[in-house]
């Protein structure tokens, strides 16, 4: 990715609803008091979760107070990963694998598709504020190169031709099933098992 985007119109309070608040005990119940800052990241997560899947600055200063830390260490994690939004993204968040594997596999015509379907630049809204891309370091889905993550899902083994049909079913709310656009089954080798004769 290149260089995290940061929203300029911040609002200027976040609180935690209540079932995000329970979750947030809960997991606090996990680590030592002197040590809660270990929970700096699933906070993160849920804040991200509740709040339109960006993180607002008030909502890191609100991370900081619960975890007793200095509100710019929680901006570094925050910043450090990519799977933390700083600046609003679309409903459809998808995030291009380029790392070497996929690059292989043909990744560079997975974000010409990005750039067609979704927006000129990375990081920009669509015309119809449904989606937004990135580009991102590998997501540990190499066997199945090249791929692509949107929300909470994989879509793996993808081509130009599955792509493009996701792309379409962004616009029309109605994406394929996740997983392997070619029907691999756990990934299975490409010519399916092969018979070990002795
Ligand atoms: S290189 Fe793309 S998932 Fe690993």
């Amino acid at each position: 990715m290149s260089g995290k985007h940061v929203e300029k119109n911040q609002p200027t309070s976040f609180e935690f609803n209540s079932v995000n608040l329970e979750k947030i005990n809960k997991i606090l119940k996990k680590y030592p008091s002197e040590r809660k800052k270990s929970a700096v990241m699933p906070l993160l997560d849920i804040a991200q979760r509740q709040h339109d899947n960006w993180i607002p600055y008030a909502a890191i200063k609100k991370i900081a107070e619960i975890l007793e830390m200095p509100h710019i260490k929680v901006y570094e994690v925050a910043t450090f990963y990519s799977m933390y939004n700083l600046a609003p993204v679309g409903k459809y968040f998808v995030q291009v694998c380029t790392t070497t594997p996929c690059m292989l596999r043909g990744s560079e015509k997975i974000v010409k598709l990005c750039k067609k379907y979704i927006s000129e630049k990375e990081g920009q809204l669509s015309s119809d504020n449904k989606a937004s891309w990135v580009e991102v370091e590998c997501l540990g889905a190499c066997v199945s190169a090249p791929m692509m993550q949107i929300n909470d899902d994989f879509f793996e083994d993808l081509n130009e031709e599955t792509a493009i049909k996701i792309f379409e079913g962004i616009k029309s709310d109605q994406l394929p099933k996740f997983g392997s656009q070619k029907g691999r089954i756990g990934f299975e080798p490409n010519k399916r098992l092969t018979l070990v004769k002795n």
